[in-house]
């Protein structure tokens, strides 16, 4: 990177999905709002799925949802590509298929037009290897750049998926190794090695496109995309939604191995303590050691998804899987709620 181009992460005060506020505070912020129904609204606010869904017939729902956020890396036309991948998540999540973006973009006034310019060909870019289209969207000037997509979808009614049908029995498949939050963050301070930042960059990058295609062909119950919450945050919303607790074998879960590294150095993000502290009460951590912990609460951006599979398809489902998301991994299991815990590690 030349001196004079612009370090886009130095801008920004926390990184990609680490910027999003936490789930307990967001409960509290929408308490008390008045939520107006409709009985085509299949998923809406008062749920805690990634995106809301609209029936428009039997054969046919709407899927809607919005993400954006600071820079998560200094390469802008990468930056754009990892904001894209990650909004258009939370379609493939539901199991439905991207089809609508408009551009959400704040600049700041002494951001070269060039850098914007990359960065909204990151998401062009993006969006067209989902196979949809960005029709338009709105920027403003702001003092930190951010950018993300309000992504429209479609999805069958009856295959939909939320994060709330986990069953007791399921078998739980997760596509994409930890440890972005951790990596980005210490990317920041220059501390990230190279290779590891070429991987996280590649990962986050990824859409979850093929997850999504191989995985409609099963019977899915429950799924999820990993992403600000991190794996436990966002499994803890799995087990609540479904009235399951989560059995997840930590040492099943994949990590990039530098940032194991550096989880163990404690080199971490804030939106991990964040995290942790939401859900904590509600995980039994079993005798996992604590960077491992801290690694499974790691906040992700463009995180990959979880799956709560039919025991009857799992196996079927993770054959097909593994040669189009070589990353993907058996991670655990559903199993009924005992009363107790919502989620055991091991
Ligand atoms: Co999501
Ligand atoms: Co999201
Ligand atoms: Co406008």
């Amino acid at each position: 990177m030349a001196e004079n181009e612009v370090k886009l992460t130095k801008l920004a005060r926390c990184a990609g999905c680490g910027a999003k506020v936490g789930a307990g505070t967001l409960a509290k912020l929408l308490e008390g709002i008045r939520v107006h129904e409709d009985p085509n609204l299949l998923v809406g606010f008062d749920r805690s799925d990634d995106a809301s869904v609209y029936k428009l017939s039997d054969e046919l729902a709407l899927v809607q949802t919005v993400d954006f956020f600071p820079p998560i890396a200094d390469d802008p036309y990468l930056f754009g590509q990892i904001a894209a991948a990650n909004a258009l998540s939370d379609v493939y999540a539901m199991g439905g298929e991207p089809r609508l973006c408009l551009n959400i973009c704040a600049v700041p006034k002494d951001m070269p037009p060039q850098a914007v310019h990359d960065l909204l060909r990151g998401g062009y870019d993006k969006v067209y290897e989902a196979g949809a289209l960005i029709t338009g969207g709105h920027s403003i000037l702001d003092d930190e750049p951010k950018y993300g997509l309000a992504v429209t979808g479609f999805v069958h009614p009856d295959k939909m998926l939320t994060n709330s049908g986990a069953r007791p029995g399921d078998v739980l498949l997760f596509t994409k190794p930890l440890g972005l939050g951790v990596l980005t963050t210490a990317a920041k301070a220059d501390l990230a090695p190279r290779p590891a930042m070429e991987r996280a960059y590649e990962l986050m990058t990824t859409l979850n496109k093929a997850a999504r295609d191989v995985m409609v062909q099963y019977r899915v119950h429950a799924c999820t995309d990993v992403t600000g919450f991190g794996l436990l945050g966002h499994a803890l919303e799995m087990a609540q939604g479904g009235g399951v607790e989560l059995f997840i074998d930590a040492g099943a879960v994949d990590f990039i191995p530098e940032a194991a590294e550096l989880a163990k150095m404690g080199i971490l993000p804030e939106g991990m303590y964040r995290n942790r502290a939401f859900a904590e009460a509600s995980v039994d951590p079993g005798t996992v050691e604590l960077w491992r912990q801290d690694l499974l609460y790691d906040p992700q951006t463009s995180g990959g998804l979880l799956m709560a599979v039919d025991p009857a398809d799992a196996e079927a489902l993770y054959e097909a899987l593994i040669p189009a998301v070589p990353s993907a991994r058996r991670i655990g299991t559903v199993r009924e709620y005992r009363g107790r815990k919502r989620v055991f590690l091991q």
